[in-house]
């Protein structure tokens, strides 16, 4: 369904690292996918992370923040690196991102995990394993493990001899990402895989109890099954195509996640979509990268991806499929960043976007009937 009006006002937090690179891409597509559809973007940028700290400013800055809140969707590239290592933790960049996500109350982080046959031979583990792997995982974003208590004891001389953090959740907070799982898998096969460690924790036991409740009360023609994290983590690399969605905590969905990335052969592919509050947060699943940063080799598919959740939240989703087709077909085509093995010369991340939004313009419209091609829109205007 889309939105009357059609104008959408964008916050763009580009970050530090390869997190500028990869956003300047997701903007080259979405203008292209903005012409195609005739949607109409106000996109500002904002600083956040290192980058705001270098500009002698918080990690989230009053006025990114007020932004992030008044606008339609927030794009947001990655932060941290080296540079800012050393800084007390409640300075790191890396603050920012859950300090914003807790601000916006995006309680739902949605991980899609989607493997082509071609995508399969990038994948380290046998293709003939991941082919056809299509999957999503339902992240808890702002509780748990890294939003609860913790605790810092040092010895006289200051060095750390104790600490400890708490993984705590309300049952509320389990049963509303709960739901938001359960309204994922209607709109796909409809099984829900949820992972916790109820055979140790607490925490766990009242997670796997509030999901059931959930499951039994308001989806009970769905199909729920409940694994361990760490035979969950065995089973996403032994057969992931058995997966639709995996309802997850906070940090067994950060790293599920990232093990994921294994399946796409790069965590450079990986989109995200944050959920559920004021407005969407929208982000590649990977960090800055300060290995890669600079240098042009960065994938900006992950971030391209994300643009396109993004459009399918804000209610466009035929620009968001038109940007899954053109990612695909550029894929398909051979051309590649380095981080995905193929043959030939790598792409480098402008070339990979330039694809991509050349794709786009070119072909946006062939599989509906809705769209214009770049070069039909500009013969109207
Ligand atoms: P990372 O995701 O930045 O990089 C891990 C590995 O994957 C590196 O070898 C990197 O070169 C590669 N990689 C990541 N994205 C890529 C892409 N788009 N194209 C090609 N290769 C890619 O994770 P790492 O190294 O653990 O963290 C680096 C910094 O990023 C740290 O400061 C960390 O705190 C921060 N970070 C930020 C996140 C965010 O902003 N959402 C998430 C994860 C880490
Ligand atoms: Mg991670």
């Amino acid at each position: 369904m889309s939105n009357d009006n059609r104008y959408y006002r964008l916050a763009v937090l580009p970050g530090d690292g390869i997190g500028a690179e990869v956003i300047d891409e997701a903007l080259r597509v979405l203008k292209a996918a903005a012409v195609c559809f005739e949607i109409e973007f106000d996109a500002a940028n904002y600083l956040v992370g290192g980058a705001a700290l270098d500009a002698g400013e918080d990690v989230l800055p009053h006025a990114t923040l007020e932004a992030c809140l008044a606008s339609d969707a927030v794009l947001l590239g990655a932060v941290g690196g080296p540079r800012w290592d050393n800084l007390p933790a409640d300075n790191r960049p890396e603050r920012a991102l859950l300090w914003l996500r807790k601000e916006l109350g995006v309680y739902a982080n949605l991980r899609p995990v989607v493997v082509s046959p071609e995508m399969a031979l990038s994948s380290p583990l046998r293709p003939e394993f991941v082919d056809g792997t299509d999957l999503m995982v339902v992240r808890e974003l702002i509780g748990g493990i890294y939003f609860g208590e913790s605790s810092v004891s040092r010895d006289d001389a200051g060095v750390v001899q104790k600490a400890g953090n708490t993984m705590s959740y309300t049952r509320e907070e389990v049963r509303r990402v709960a739901r938001t799982a359960f309204e994922v898998a209607v709109r796909r096969s409809g099984k829900v895989t949820s992972v916790d460690k109820a055979n140790v924790l607490d925490v766990s036991r009242l997670w796997r109890d509030a999901v059931t409740e959930v499951h039994r009360e308001e989806y009970p023609e769905m199909k729920l099954e409940h694994l361990y994290i760490d035979n969950a983590a065995m089973q996403l690399v032994r057969r992931p195509t058995q997966f639709d969605v995996i309802l997850t905590a906070n940090l067994f969905g950060d790293i599920l996640s990232d093990l994921s990335a294994t399946l796409v052969g790069s965590l450079g592919m990986l989109p995200s979509a944050s959920i559920g509050g004021r407005a969407g947060l929208f982000e590649p699943v990977h960090g800055s990268a300060p290995d890669i940063a600079g240098e042009g080799k960065a994938n900006p598919a992950g971030a391209i991806l994300s643009a396109a959740m993004m459009l399918d939240v804000l209610g466009e989703a035929e620009a968001a499929s038109s940007i899954r087709r053109s990612v695909a077909a550029v894929l398909q085509k051979g051309i590649r960043t380095a981080d995905m093995q193929g043959d030939g010369v790598p792409a480098t991340t402008v070339e990979f976007g330039a694809a991509v939004a050349g794709e786009l313009a070119a072909t946006g419209g062939s599989r509906n009937g809705h769209s214009k091609t770049a070069a039909e829109a500009s013969s109207h205007s």
